[in-house]
């Protein structure tokens, strides 16, 4: 037997094989075409290039393994959270998804809040332009005409189920970040959906991630030459599936991702939310399970953008930081190139360099883009705390963690030891497997989410903690100022 996760992430799917023991057994990738941004700060895609790419994937997979794809009998789906994806009553899109970083709906955010003076204590989180409830409160403003024609409101990998089984359901975690669920109770709220002029009809039925979904439709088991009953799993939020992956599903298991948008996660034994510090307080993927997460819109976003405009290579970049690294330099970077949700829930928050001098150069600003990541995280630890989390141990994955110089500012400004897994892939795809064998088989979570072996950890460098711990401080000061400043 073997199980099949399916990841649906912006910039493009990976389909990843296990068998029963969760040994990994082939994977396939195909891209999606890229966000498409009509306006600054809006960010779009088409839910037909999620479908697109996703037969792309499992098509190569299949031609590569065709025997261990003939055994699947579970398939999970882990997908990027968030994104509005409007159906007609016949199924049909109405409109371009608008997705997780996409932040035009700050002044809807506002006004639910002002309509439902109890909104954040229902929901356990702030309306924050990257839910989906916000911006479906956009689309009744600004598009009247397509709002009266949606039937159903479905997030990116649940659109994606629609097309693999024909139901239209959701997982807790991925509902937990429409703003309508109330997430303690694991049920869509009707109050919470009555902000945004929507019911329950229009919300597709809710599972748990571990729990059976639907079967896949019998035309496509053909095409993959899949051979016996293939059920799909409710699957997971990318980071819940990635918590499912690298076995975080215990109190204070969590991991830092240093991805495009960077994450500090957590898991917890029951809901804590903190809308104060806009703490993300979500469902995971397993009943009876929360996590938290602080989520930072641009980590190697940031990185990225630098190497741009300076004409460099990212990965070269961060070399000759890792090169010679010896403590905070002079230069200061806030990472807010994309607004920021934790711990500011600002979208209309922008970057900035400070402390620039004849001495800066293009390896100067890479270390304090690298650094204002890190301190982005410190915000994100601080305010989880808050919210009564204590973290264990911390598992890096994402791009970005393959610069042991920069785990090494994260953790000696977090002061806790990141544990770096043995190669191989940890993230939401595999999460996902796992998810899709708790489906077909009826398995424990607890036995099957298991951490990987770990190559190496890093732990706080003692001597640099006080040097930081005044970098940090400055690095707090300027947002409230440089925000005043640019009213
Ligand atoms: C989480 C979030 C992102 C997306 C990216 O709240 O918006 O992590 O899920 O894939």
């Amino acid at each position: 037997m073997s199980y099949l996760g399916i990841d649906i992430g912006t910039s493009g799917v990976k389909a990843f094989l296990i068998d029963r023991a969760g040994k990994p057994l082939g994977e396939a990738s195909a891209k999606s075409v890229e966000p498409v941004r009509p306006h600054p700060g809006w960010s779009e895609q088409q839910p037909s290039d999620w479908w697109s790419a996703t037969l792309e994937a499992v098509d190569k997979l299949s031609k590569a393994h065709p025997e261990a794809v003939a055994a699947v009998r579970g398939i999970g789906l882990s997908g990027h959270m968030h994104g509005a994806t409007l159906l007609g009553a016949k199924d049909e899109v109405l409109r371009p998804c608008i997705l997780w970083n996409d932040g035009r709906s700050a002044a809807e955010c506002r006004e639910m809040e002002a309509a439902l003076p109890t909104l954040r204590q229902l929901a356990g989180n702030i309306a924050m332009p990257g839910f989906t409830a916000p911006k479906i409160a956009w689309v009744r403003k600004h598009e009247p005409e397509i709002f009266a024609r949606i039937a159903k409101v479905l997030l990116p990998k649940a659109y994606v189920r629609l097309l693999l089984t024909g139901e239209h359901v959701e997982d807790m975690s991925d509902a937990a970040g429409t703003l309508w669920l109330d997430v303690g109770k694991r049920d869509w709220s009707d109050e919470l959906l009555a902000v945004t002029g929507l019911t329950r009809a229009q919300m597709p039925r809710l599972v748990e991630g571990s729990a059976v979904s639907g079967n896949l439709k019998s035309e496509l088991a053909a095409r993959w030459g899949m051979r016996g009953p293939v059920v799909v799993a409710g699957g997971a939020g990318d980071n819940a599936a990635s918590g499912c992956g690298i076995g975080a599903i215990r109190p204070g298991e969590g991991f830092v991702s240093l991805g495009t948008s960077g994450v500090l996660f957590v898991s917890n034994d029951r809901f804590r939310p903190n809308t104060e510090g806009a703490v993300h307080a979500f469902c995971h993927a397993i009943p009876n399970t929360w996590h938290q997460m602080g989520v930072i819109l641009s980590a190697t976003d940031s990185l990225n953008w630098l190497a741009k405009i300076t004409g460099q290579d990212a990965a070269k970049l961060s070399g000759q930081v890792e090169a010679g690294f010896a403590g905070p330099g002079e230069e200061i970077f806030l990472p807010y190139l994309s607004g920021e949700r934790t711990p500011h829930n600002n979208a209309g928050a922008r970057g900035s360099f400070v402390g620039l001098s004849h001495s800066t150069d293009p390896t100067k600003l890479a270390q304090a883009v690298m650094e204002g990541v890190t301190f982005a995280f410190r915000d994100c630890q601080r305010v989880l705390n808050d919210a009564g989390s204590t973290m264990g141990r911390l598992l890096a994955v994402g791009g970005g963690s393959r610069s042991e110089t920069w785990l090494k500012m994260i953790a000696t400004n977090l002061d806790a030891e990141i544990s770096l897994p043995e190669d191989g892939d940890f993230g939401g795809a595999l999460g996902a497997a796992r998810l899709g064998l708790c489906a077909a088989e009826g398995a424990d979570p607890a036995t099957v989410m298991t951490m990987p072996g770990i190559r190496k950890v890093i732990g706080p460098d003692a001597s640099l903690r006080s040097a930081y711990n005044d970098q940090y401080a400055r690095y707090r000061a300027l947002y409230p100022a440089i925000e005043e400043a640019r009213k």
